[in-house]
């Protein structure tokens, strides 16, 4: 991850000194170390504290703080500061305020208010991170940049006039002329030609539905100007320092195309809050691990999830102390080398003074500090896993454009959702202890010799062409339905669907058929099984692909359901109907490629989360989380990091519990 100013675990979590006196701070300084707290993030939200008037700086408390974290040999990960203006700076200069699209301008009084392009609001954070980085550049605390807080929270876009001539200005370089952004907009429907780039504004409210490659476009124009406020703060840190920069992220967040943040910044990091009162979360969780890990290329960060309860759901159901230990250790086991909080100190005023805390309200004499501690112990027994690498086995294709453009409007269903497709497809790979590779379009795949494609409903030529050499080469490649359908600027392949993916399926679909709410068809298997469709299937006829699956009732009873077919030396298979257990698909693919990720011998019961992180030494660790509520049972060997207990064949798994083996040299 490349945090030369830290060894072993990251443990720590957001701190707020601004909210408590110094006898509070040399406390928390006492129970930091007490718990093995390596690292802080800290002033998150301290632009007000520290900026409290134009040019005006009070360093002098972040001085004290962090020379006496210094002193405890306690790192930081230092914040710009910069994700809420104070009121002094709105006041000033309400036009950095943001709008929403129905034309109101959001108040003062939460956080995170601010329009991303406000060219006034930018240069007070390139100020403010300057004046940071100048001071504490060379602080010996300071292990890791924090540039701003999770863009895109609360603001993902802002539809004000200085955003509208952003916008205009980011589509002149993407078009280049009037006439090629007629073309893509396709404005010759509906009247929408334009003669005059300053005719054109943000999507704002209108009447009926927005063109929807305007809206494609202001999804990629709003990543793009959030990144370069992200990139602005960067620049004005290296002037002053060379140390990783990170930005927290947000897991599988829709309005950010991750791939180039991660591209921009050093360390990728995670705000992670899986709910414990969901019996989905351990997979569900699992699938954001595995897309950090993969944007990261290896390691990364939990810089903030909960020790318990948070404060923003509408009900917040508190984590049992084993649920707590297995939400942070599964956060490892699926390549994270640190695991980091919001926040330390519990507050006493404020938006957030129900959130859960590393040292909740009632002290050291609660049932939380004492999760506090055994994870802190825990922690530090595992550094010998940190900068290993996880075992990966299946890749899944993750496009942010695509994300963006099958959710637009006016399409066959609303109810072809990106996350609720990709999640169906990741939860059997989770049951069989598949890990999973994120990729982009184009990616190599060296080593990886089967690529889910859960949806590609924009498809360019280039990416279909990578799909088809991949597959010519001996890979195996899943597409789901409703792919191939559009390119980059949203307008239909010609011909028939799935387009550019037509030769490489062997199929062709004449028409989408969604299946109304609460209706299902079944599916037959070649081979006799039966399964149930839902949502969506399609009018499928195929051309050279053998029919694997077939619907067996309703308007396309004997239509095709699953096919596949031969391509020199790999195989492409099509999924055009959302089945309710995706597993029975998988499960003949996965017996053909024949991936195998557990040891020989071992056997792992479903429910509890397999792993492994391999060293560069050769060393390997399996990570096994029981996150069922019951005893489990596990074939396996290996001496627990945890316990220093060594396994021969067999382990009994508590309720609710990690177990991190040592595995023999092979
Ligand atoms: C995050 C945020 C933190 C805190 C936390 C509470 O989204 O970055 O500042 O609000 O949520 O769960």
């Amino acid at each position: 991850m490349g945090l030369t100013r830290v060894n072993g675990m990251l443990f720590g979590g957001d701190y707020t000194p601004e909210q408590w006196d110094l006898a509070t701070w040399d406390e928390d300084v006492a129970l930091m170390r007490e718990a093995g707290v390596t690292m802080v993030t800290l002033p998150v939200f301290g632009w007000a504290r520290l900026n409290p008037a134009p040019g005006e700086y009070t360093f002098d408390w972040l001085d004290d703080i962090l020379d006496r974290l210094a002193a405890a040999e306690i790192a930081v990960d230092l914040a710009t500061a910069t994700a809420s203006p104070p009121a002094w700076l709105v006041r000033a200069h309400p036009e950095i305020l943001p709008v929403t699209a129905a034309g109101v301008r959001l108040e003062f009084g939460s956080r995170q208010h601010y329009c991303p392009t406000s060219a006034t609001f930018r240069a007070a954070t390139v100020e403010l991170a300057g004046a940071v980085a100048a001071r504490y550049a060379d602080h010996p605390a300071l292990a890791l940049w924090h540039i701003s807080n999770e863009y895109g929270d609360h603001i993902t876009e802002c539809f004000c006039d200085s955003c509208a001539t952003a916008f205009r200005a980011w589509l002149l370089r993407r078009y280049g002329t009037l006439e090629a952004l007629n073309h893509a907009w396709g404005t010759a429907f509906w009247s929408q030609r334009y003669d005059d780039i300053a005719h054109i504004e943000p999507p704002r409210l209108a009447p009926g539905p927005v063109n929807p490659t305007q809206s494609l476009d202001w999804r990629r124009f709003c990543s793009d100007a959030l990144l370069e406020c992200f990139e602005l703060e960067k620049a004005a840190i290296r002037v002053h320092s060379d140390l990783p920069v990170t930005t927290n992220f947000m897991s599988m967040m829709r309005e950010l195309d991750y791939w180039k943040w991660a591209d921009a910044e050093d360390v990728v990091s995670d705000d992670a809050y899986p709910d414990p009162a969901d019996v989905d979360a351990p997979w569900q969780a699992a699938l954001n691990y595995d897309l950090m890990r993969s944007l990261a290329d290896g390691p990364w960060l939990l810089l903030e999830h909960a020790i318990s309860a948070v404060s923003w759901r509408e009900v917040n159901v508190p984590k049992r102390p084993d649920q707590s230990f297995c939400h942070s250790l599964q956060t490892v086991a699926r390549g994270a080398d640190g695991v980091m909080f919001f926040q330390w100190r519990a507050s006493r005023a404020g938006a957030e003074k129900f959130h859960s805390a590393l040292l909740p309200h009632g002290g050291t004499g609660s049932r939380g500090w004492a999760a506090t501690l055994r994870l802190g112990r825990a922690l530090k027994d595992l550094a010998p896993v940190v900068g290993t690498r996880n075992a990966e086995h299946v890749a899944i294709l993750m496009d942010w454009d695509n994300w963006w453009a099958l959710e637009g409007n006016d399409h066959p269903s609303t109810r072809m959702q990106w996350l609720d497709t990709v999640r169906s497809w990741y939860e059997p790979l989770w049951r069989r202890h598949l890990t999973v590779r994120f990729v982009r379009p184009g990616a190599d795949l060296t080593g990886l010799p089967l690529l889910l494609v859960p949806n590609a409903y924009l498809t360019t030529t280039d990416t279909a062409t990578w799909l088809a050499d991949y597959a010519a080469a001996g890979g195996t490649v899943v597409v789901g339905a409703f792919s191939g359908v559009v390119d980059e600027s949203d307008h239909v392949h010609p011909g028939a669907h799935p387009g550019p993916l037509r030769e490489l399926l062997g199929v062709q679909v004449d028409e989408f058929w969604p299946i109304p709410d609460g209706e299902r068809r079944a599916v037959y298997f070649a081979d006799g099984r039966r399964a149930q469709a839902l949502t969506w299937h399609e009018w499928v006829e195929p051309e050279g692909a053998q029919v694997r699956a077939t619907v067996a009732d309703g308007d396309l009873a004997g239509r095709p359901a699953l096919t596949r077919n031969a391509v020199a030396e790999g195989a492409a298979w099509y999924v055009p109907a959302r089945f309710a257990d995706l597993g029975e698909v998988l499960a003949e693919v996965l017996v053909e490629v024949g991936i195998q990720s557990l040891p020989p011998g071992w056997q792992v019961p479903d429910g509890v989360e397999f792993t492994l992180r391999l060293g560069a030494d050769g060393a390997r660790f399996a990570h096994l989380v029981n996150h069922t509520r019951g005893a489990v049972t596990v074939q396996a060997a290996g001496t627990d990091l945890l316990t220093g207990t060594r396994h021969d064949g067999k382990l009994t798994m508590a309720p609710e519990s990690v177990a991190v083996l040592v595995l023999d040299e092979p």
